[in-house]
């Protein structure tokens, strides 16, 4: 029987004689394979393959108790209950290793320098050669093999007696069981058990789920589920080994140096860190540490500093110990990334988008590196999830050049008297009124035309090419115009002249007036006045902006850029209300009547129209000069072959522009989108169409060409078909609109056109 044909129901049949070398077959290929997907990264096989030989072995073991290998890689899920953890005695001491208590790159530079002293080095003998290695922040845990076999795994507890996590140990799918090849009778290995990072975060989001405290830092995590009684609860866990040093073995030159050690172990199948290096001389020390330091953040795991070892294990022996810790290894720590203090205040920033983000004030701090005096707080709720009072003692944490942020409240610290917290119902910075978006748990400001926060992008926005449509007035213009104070508010780039665009600008002027103002001699040359805007770019988007002001209703309401208002939306309600006055004094519970607004967008726009600043702002372009037609109130548009549906524009289309299609989509009650997702209706596909078309194929999305959208749109001629004939092979999945169909002769105006036929 083979392995690889054998289904679980033809376990039944299988004889005792043949079952010992199936169970063996299947259990050397587990193990292989859980060794290519936990310590080399590189998985052969897919999971449920690995699951369905797991359950063959699952149903083997089951009717053949007898040939269970101790060792068997079911072993790894099932549990056993203990009252206590066992006290096992190391073979051989667990050290301990010394702290570089100078952080700085000096620190390595004092550990060579202690080494060469030891040894009796001058200056003129060679560099010693390291190994170096990252100092994993878990537990450390000691594997004992004994002819290939785990037979023991144990906590280091005292260095001298530590604790028995055998159950435990087998569960964690990175440490082999069973060691092949040429492997010593007795071999320990140490190293170190801990969580990854992004295990942490999935084990905490299901801990709280469930309504069950969730750990302090993936440390915490590691360690409880390590030291677990019933080892199914660490079996549910995913923890991670990395080997770092030998205990006891029976072959005495396992390898001549530490990186030797290393590579061994990683060729017998145990998990060693990526980053390690073999390096000469205290500077290249330092710069290990400093490479490390970059990568932390990066690294699937915590740690805490990194580790120097003298390569060469004769060099070792000769340095020996001084007390506990080994002459010839030091740990390099960095600054830690936690501290505590006092959060004295919370202010309020106000982002480019109006997002209002608490900051805590903090009586400064050194953590990370740096004296840290504000730390991010994200929203409201994570206030209230912190229980996080003004005037409590807090834990800040700076990681890498992660922003700093308050991570948890000691609440045994906390005052007698701390203050709630309230998020402002006005904005700090323009005192609009605020609203919360109960969607994404944000407060943001409704005075999105005069807030100065929110200046420049509501500014790009407004003159953006499908809202005023303003050529010229780009980001880098409206950095420029707000930068020299020429623009607060959209209403100023209507009285804008030539002149204000033309003159120099400020920086430039400053630093020659602080040239001019030197004694001639010490006078630089090169110092000179820079125009804001040459006079031809000035003119040009001083006449764009005159052209910009006759508009439409629905592109100034779009204009405004009052949150949640898309340019669909600006559609309905311009059609709907006809005129800006009947929309400013609609309340919220007409805007609910108009088509796809919803509570939240009915709230936004009723606070937006409610907020004086943004009136006043509406009068002010109202009185530059900026007009537009009242809107024709849509009655019928959902009856449109295209109403509701989402359309995606792709390519260059025969006679219509990209805008023009849009408008037409739009103006009939049509979605469209930038991007080809599986809610898209149609893709409209021209000529040199790419990835977009390709993904409504592969999503099976219906594409069509131009002149079958005409059809939709009921602007179509029954001959336009022939203009896009690749588009339609492209896409077998198309519905072409028969040209015989009778309802395509329908007359168009009556709004009918297709439907049935296509839908
Ligand atoms: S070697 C004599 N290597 O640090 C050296 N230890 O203070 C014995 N640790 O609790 C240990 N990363 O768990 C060594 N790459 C590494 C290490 C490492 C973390 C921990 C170890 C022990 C402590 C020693």
């Amino acid at each position: 029987m083979d392995i690889n044909e054998l289904t679980r129901d033809a376990v039944a049949t299988i004889s005792e004689a043949e079952a010992p070398a199936l169970m063996e077959t299947a259990a050397t290929l587990l193990e292989r394979w859980n060794t290519e997907y936990y310590v080399y990264d590189a998985p052969s096989v897919p999971d449920a393959e690995y699951d369905r030989v797991f359950q063959l072995l699952e149903a083997l073991e089951a009717r053949f108790p007898q040939f269970k290998s101790p060792v068997s890689p079911t072993s790894r899920v099932s549990g056993t209950v203990r009252s206590d953890l066992a006290k096992v005695t190391h073979a051989r001491p667990m050290l301990s290793i010394h702290t570089e208590t100078d952080v700085t790159p000096e620190g390595a530079v004092a550990f060579d320098r202690r080494v060469r002293n030891e040894l009796g080095l001058t200056d003129a003998d060679p560099a010693i050669e390291y190994d170096c290695e990252l100092k994993f922040d878990g537990l450390a845990c000691s594997l004992r093999y004994e002819n290939g076999l785990l037979v023991s795994a144990a906590t280091r507890g005292d260095g001298q007696v530590g604790e028995d996590v055998t159950a435990n140990v087998r569960t964690i799918r990175s440490i082999p069981l069973r060691l092949t090849g040429d492997v010593p009778a007795v071999l320990e290995v140490r190293g170190e058990v801990l969580m990854h990072k992004a295990d942490f975060e999935r084990l905490n989001a299901k801990q709280l789920a469930e309504g069950k405290k969730p750990f302090v830092n993936p440390r915490n995590a590691a360690a409880g589920s390590l030291r677990q009684l019933d080892s199914s609860i660490t079996a549910e866990r995913v923890l991670r080994f990395y080997a770092y040093s030998l205990g006891e073995t029976s072959e005495e030159a396992f390898a001549p140096t530490q990186s030797g050690v290393l590579d061994r172990l990683h060729k017998m199948g145990f998990p060693v860190a990526a980053m390690r290096r073999v390096v000469s001389g205290p500077q290249a020390l330092s710069q290990f540490h400093e490479d490390v330091a970059q990568a932390r953040s990066e690294l699937p795991f915590d740690i805490d500093g990194v580790v120097y070892k003298v390569n060469d294990l004769t060099l070792q022996e000769r340095l020996g110990f001084l007390s506990r810790e080994p002459r010839w290894a030091c740990a390099h720590k960095y600054p830690p990334e936690e501290a505590m203090t006092q959060m004295e205040a919370i202010d309020i920033q106000v982002g480019r988008t109006g997002k209002l983000t608490p900051v805590a004030r903090l009586k400064p701090v050194f953590v990370g590196g740096v004296t840290v005096s504000n730390a991010t707080l994200h929203n409201e709720d994570r206030i209230a999830q912190l229980d996080l009072h003004v005037g409590d003692w807090v834990v800040v944490r700076r990681a890498g050049d992660v922003i700093p942020e308050v991570v948890r409240v000691v609440k045994e610290r906390r005052p007698e008297s701390v203050e709630d917290f309230v998020m402002p119902s006005r904005c700090p910075e323009c005192d609009s009124a605020t609203l919360r978006d109960e969607e994404e748990k944000d407060t943001r400001c409704t005075g999105g035309l005069i807030c100065p926060a929110q200046r420049k992008l509501s500014l790009v926005h407004f003159a953006s090419r499908r809202a005023m449509g303003i050529d010229g007035l780009g980001e880098k213009i409206v950095t420029l115009l707000v930068d020299e104070d020429l623009v607060k508010t959209p209403a100023d780039v209507f009285t804008l002249k030539l002149e204000d665009l033309t003159a120099p600008t400020t920086a430039s002027r400053l630093a020659v007036e602080a040239n001019e103002a030197k004694p001639v001699e010490e006078r630089e040359k090169g110092i000179k006045l820079v125009k804001r805007m040459g006079p031809k770019a000035a003119q040009n988007l001083l006449d764009s902006i005159e052209k910009a002001k006759s508009t439409t209703l629905a592109r100034f309401i779009y204009a405004l850029g009052c949150r949640h208002v898309g340019e669909a939306t600006a559609l309905s309600l311009a059609q709907r209300f006809g005129t800006l006055a009947n929309l400013e004094a609609a309340d919220e519970a007409t805007l609910l009547t108009v088509d796809d607004v919803g509570e939240i967008i009915a709230q936004s726009v009723y606070a937006f129209f409610k907020e004086p600043h943004n009136r006043a702002v509406i009068e002010a372009l109202i009185a530059a000069g900026v007009k537009w037609p009242d809107a024709s109130v849509a009655v019928a548009n959902t009856d449109s072959a295209v109403a509701g549906k989402t359309f995606v524009l792709t390519g260059t289309l025969p006679t219509l522009s990209r805008d023009e299609a849009k408008d037409r989509l739009l103006g009939q009650g049509a979605k469209v989108s930038g991007s080809v997702s599986k809610k898209t209706d149609f893709v409209v596909a021209g000529a040199e169409a790419g990835s977009k078309l390709e993904k409504a194929q592969a999503l099976g999305v219906t594409v069509i060409d131009e002149a079958t959208l005409l059809q939709m749109l009921g602007e179509g001629k029954a001959d336009t078909n022939a203009e896009a004939p690749t588009v339609m092979e492209a896409a077998p999945q198309v519905e072409p609109v028969k040209k015989s169909e009778p309802k395509e002769e329908t007359p168009q105006d009556k709004g009918e056109v297709l439907q049935g036929s296509l839908f």
